[in-house]
């Protein structure tokens, strides 16, 4: 009985250093990291989380890359403006795949635009950028005329609190959704409609699910999980729920035909069938699908986190806050309309909304990315399908090229005759052949927004509060904890002004 202990533990113990050796073995060209043990990889050293303040110190005694293990898989990790630079751009068509996880694939099945790879994500990508151009271009109901008009809603649904404290995150919400579900499906929603409220959510509810242990479950067994009640089964409700949401808008939009296509949902079904006869064409009603959820992911946290982030930033700032609206007062005639165009003459406002983007740095270290084919690099050589990390956060707090990486200071973005000029190291959007496909439209929308705002408002701590959460909570991107701030009604203090 001993014996056979004896033996299967020794059995066992001989496995496990043969994997070892193989991962050895494996890691042997790649960038220096900390050794990774059998299955566990470096989970050990990192706590069990690819956890932020552990991996900082990887870089410094790694180099600018490194490897991290996730369990058995080696992860590379680009650190800094010029390594990610070289990473995302100098080898940009080398590292322009996306790993799939099994998850993610259960319910984009490799379809639309964020999750796809190859041709068909070529020309999901190219018929999203045609679109995007081409509203952006548009004059009369364009994309900047959908957003001048959320951004009075906006203004209206602030006023009604009349200095009252409120929860800034939640008309802001509302104000993004609303562009959002123009540039897709064609309307703003009323506060009636809690289906797409409800869509959103589903949407969340997915993607940060994909961040939890379940979702390691899953990718690690997935044929098993499939079958297996647990919290992903309801993932799966909410997946079927988005899914069937979007197939009837499709179907509202086939039933009511417009002469023109003037939202993606039009566009798209105009490229079904524009392109029906051509053998190689990947448009069809589930890359639609995928697409138009794409979109919607993609297009609303992101925007109204960075506005929920700029609203704390003036709050806690308020000198910046001045400083702004005397510039926006100076420049802008009082009854005009922000638009875009007058980010030229407003160079601190439009440097003020860059060191937003910047220090809030809501995209964290960015999406990962898959090396398509073998690639050598700075002398490793990394393989077809290894996962690339480009820490974009580590661009953005880079110190070699910024003054005050840990200090909110808009100088960053100005010279010393206080004239915009931009940062090599400003790579919110990330950059290459997967570069954020939304950049321009986000551009528009915050500063829109922003201007807007700040136009209209003083925003201050509501009386009595004096502190306000600068942390972050970290989700599917960098949100703040949730707060509550007066808006002012800027005529006010103007009148009281002697
Ligand atoms: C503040 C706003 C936004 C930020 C910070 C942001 C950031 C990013 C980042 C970091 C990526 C990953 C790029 C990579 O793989 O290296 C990305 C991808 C993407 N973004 Fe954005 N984004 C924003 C808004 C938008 C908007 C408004 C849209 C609207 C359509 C959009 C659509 C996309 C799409 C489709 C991709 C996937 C591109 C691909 O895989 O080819 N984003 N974004
Ligand atoms: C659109 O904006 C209106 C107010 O302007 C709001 O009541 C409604 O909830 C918004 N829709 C969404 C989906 O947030
Ligand atoms: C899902 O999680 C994996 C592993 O953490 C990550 O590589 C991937 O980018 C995530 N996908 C989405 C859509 O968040
Ligand atoms: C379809 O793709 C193949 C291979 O990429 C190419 O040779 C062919 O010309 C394409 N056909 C059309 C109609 O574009
Ligand atoms: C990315 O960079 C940030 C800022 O330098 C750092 O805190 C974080 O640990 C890095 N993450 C990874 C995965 O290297």
């Amino acid at each position: 009985m001993l014996m056979l202990a004896e033996v299967l533990l020794a059995f066992l113990l001989s496995l496990l250093i043969l994997r070892f050796l193989k991962l050895r073995w494996a890691g042997r060209r790649l960038p220096p990291g900390p050794t990774p043990l059998p299955i566990i990889g470096n989970l050990w050293t990192l706590s069990f989380r690819l956890h932020h303040e552990t991996l900082i110190q990887l870089a410094k005694i790694y180099g600018n890359i490194f490897t991290v293990w996730a369990g058995e898989t080696p992860l590379i990790v680009f650190s800094g403006c010029k390594a990610v630079k070289d990473a995302l751009i100098s080898h940009g068509q080398e590292f322009s795949g996306r790993p799939i996880t099994p998850f993610v694939n259960q319910f984009t099945q490799g379809k639309g635009i964020v999750a796809s790879n190859g041709h068909g994500w070529r020309q999901q990508r190219c018929f999203g950028q045609m679109f995007l151009r081409r509203l952006g271009l548009q004059q009369e109901m364009g994309l900047e005329w959908q957003i001048q008009e959320e951004a009075r809603h906006l203004l209206e649904s602030f006023t009604s609190r009349r200095g009252r404290s409120l929860d800034p995150s939640v008309p802001i919400r509302h104000a993004v959704s609303n562009v959002t579900g123009a540039l897709v499906f064609g309307r703003r929603f009323s506060s009636e409609d809690r289906n797409f409220q409800h869509l959103l959510k589903a949407i969340n509810f997915v993607v940060s699910f994909n961040g939890t242990h379940w979702g390691r479950l899953f990718d690690t067994f997935p044929r098993l999980m499939r079958r297996v009640p647990g919290p992903h089964q309801e993932v799966f409700v909410y997946v079927e729920y988005v899914r069937s949401y979007v197939k009837q808008e499709i179907r509202s939009h086939l039933e009511n035909p417009s002469d023109e296509p003037k939202d993606l949902t039009d566009f798209y079904l105009a490229q079904i069938s524009k392109t029906k006869d051509d053998p190689n064409s990947t448009y069809d009603e589930s890359n639609m699908i995928q697409l138009v959820i794409d979109f919607l992911l993609a297009s609303s946290d992101t925007i109204s986190t960075t506005l929920h982030w700029a609203v704390l930033y003036m709050v806690v700032y308020p000198a910046v806050q001045e400083e702004v609206q005397k510039e926006l007062d100076a420049v802008l005639i009082p009854s005009q309309i922000v638009c875009y165009e007058d980010r030229k003459r407003l160079p601190y406002t439009n440097a003020v909304i860059h060191e937003i983007q910047r220090y809030a740095n809501i995209a964290s270290v960015g999406l990962a990315r898959q090396c398509t084919k073998d690639t050598s690099i700075r002398g490793f050589l990394i393989t077809k399908g290894t996962i690339i990390i480009p820490n974009l956060s580590s661009v953005l707090f880079d110190p070699e090229h910024w003054e005050t990486p840990q200090q909110f200071n808009p100088s960053h973005f100005l010279d010393e005759g206080g004239n915009f000029v931009t940062n090599n190291a400003f790579l919110p959007f990330s950059a290459g052949h997967r570069v954020c496909l939304g950049e321009q439209m986000a551009r528009i929308e915050i500063f829109i927004l922003f201007a807007s705002l700040l136009r209209a408002f003083t925003f201050q701590l509501p009386e009595g509060v004096t502190e306000i959460n600068k942390d972050y909570i970290y989700g599917t991107v960098i949100q703040p904890h949730p707060y509550e701030i007066c808006a002012i009604p800027r005529w006010t203090i103007l009148h009281r002004r002697p």
